[in-house]
């Protein structure tokens, strides 16, 4: 059995959105699509569908050889493994050599914006992936780097809804976020599209917004006041140690608000739109959508 389009990360919340848009906004036919993840089990949804599964890990260079050689097209969704430094690129080279081995004819990477140089402590993984991709004998490639999702703004809404201050050292640095949804349709769409060229694309939202700005619409949703308090990258790291969590994990955290403030997040592109024809969910109305969410975050 062969596939037109594989997916990795099948299980993850993204590889979801993805293999759901290549079936639902695609029409791709399921036994076009193989949904590799380290847990096949949990994908028994689309198993019943007539969607390919297959047993694939990054750290299992055998199981990437297999799942891939009888895939033409192949998303790479990056992995969250975060647990040393240098362990997520490592897998990701891992993988874009089995698709070479594999002879794969159009690789797909999911990637962040300005991944070169940043600020953020995590982007190395993604610069070093990309430079990976670029210097591969792959006959063709589609680098698509994401902003960040609508629903990372719930891991800061929680404490700043307990607390009623959101700390904060972005300054007046912007993101311009869109919804995991719309990743997943864009994304299913540059599989389908993908030819035999060489493509970058940045997906963000309509819009971008400072943590102030945020703050005042989740405010607005919750009921509730959030004020935000500027407070140097440092003071930053040392409020989340101090909360419980491992130093370096702190750092990486903090240095997301690094980035923000530099402005690495704040770019806008028509991307989604030249892939889906469709413009992207507004934040402030997916904002509003989870007034009961940030409700239930107050104590
Ligand atoms: N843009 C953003 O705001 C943002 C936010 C968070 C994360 N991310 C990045 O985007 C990726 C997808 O986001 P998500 O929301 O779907 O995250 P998620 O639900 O936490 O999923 C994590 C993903 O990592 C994959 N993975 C972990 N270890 C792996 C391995 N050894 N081999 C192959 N795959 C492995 C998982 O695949 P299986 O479990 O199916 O094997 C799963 O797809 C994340 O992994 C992270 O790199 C982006």
């Amino acid at each position: 059995m062969t596939a037109k389009y594989l997916v990795t990360g099948a299980s993850g919340q993204l590889g979801q959105q993805v293999l759901h848009h290549l079936l639902a906004s695609e029409g791709v036919a399921p036994a076009d699509i193989s949904a590799a993840s380290r847990k096949p089990d949990q994908l028994k949804e689309f198993a019943e569908k007539g969607v390919l599964v297959r047993r694939v890990d990054f750290d299992d260079v055998a199981s990437m050889e297999a799942g891939f050689a009888e895939a033409e097209k192949v998303l790479i969704i990056s992995t969250d493994t975060l647990d040393r430094p240098g362990h997520r690129l490592a897998q990701q080279r891992a993988a874009i050599a089995a698709a070479e081995k594999a002879g794969v004819k159009h690789l797909l990477y999911t990637s962040m914006p300005e991944p070169v140089n940043s600020p953020l402590l995590f982007a190395p993984d993604h610069e070093g992936t990309e430079a990976a991709i670029q210097a591969s004998a792959l006959p063709a490639w589609t680098i698509v780097r994401n902003n960040w999702y609508f629903e990372n703004v719930m891991m800061s809404a929680g404490p700043a809804l307990a607390s009623g201050h959101w700390y904060s050292a972005a300054g007046e640095g912007k993101v311009a976020h869109i919804a995991r949804e719309d990743l997943g349709r864009a994304i299913a769409a540059a599989l389908v599209a993908a030819g035999n060229a060489k493509k970058t694309y940045t997906l963000t939202g309509a819009s971008s917004y400072t943590h102030r700005e945020m703050a005042s619409l989740i405010s607005a949703a919750a009921g509730k006041q959030i004020t935000v308090i500027d407070v140097p990258v440092e003071g930053l790291v040392q409020g989340m140690v101090g909360a419980g969590l491992p130093e370096p994990v702190a750092r990486v955290y903090a240095s997301i608000d690094t980035a923000i403030a530099h402005g690495s997040l704040a770019g806008i592109t028509g991307d989604f739109k030249a892939l889906t024809g469709r413009e992207p969910q507004g934040f402030e109305d997916w904002i509003e959508s989870q007034s009961g969410a940030f409700k239930s975050m107050i104590p």
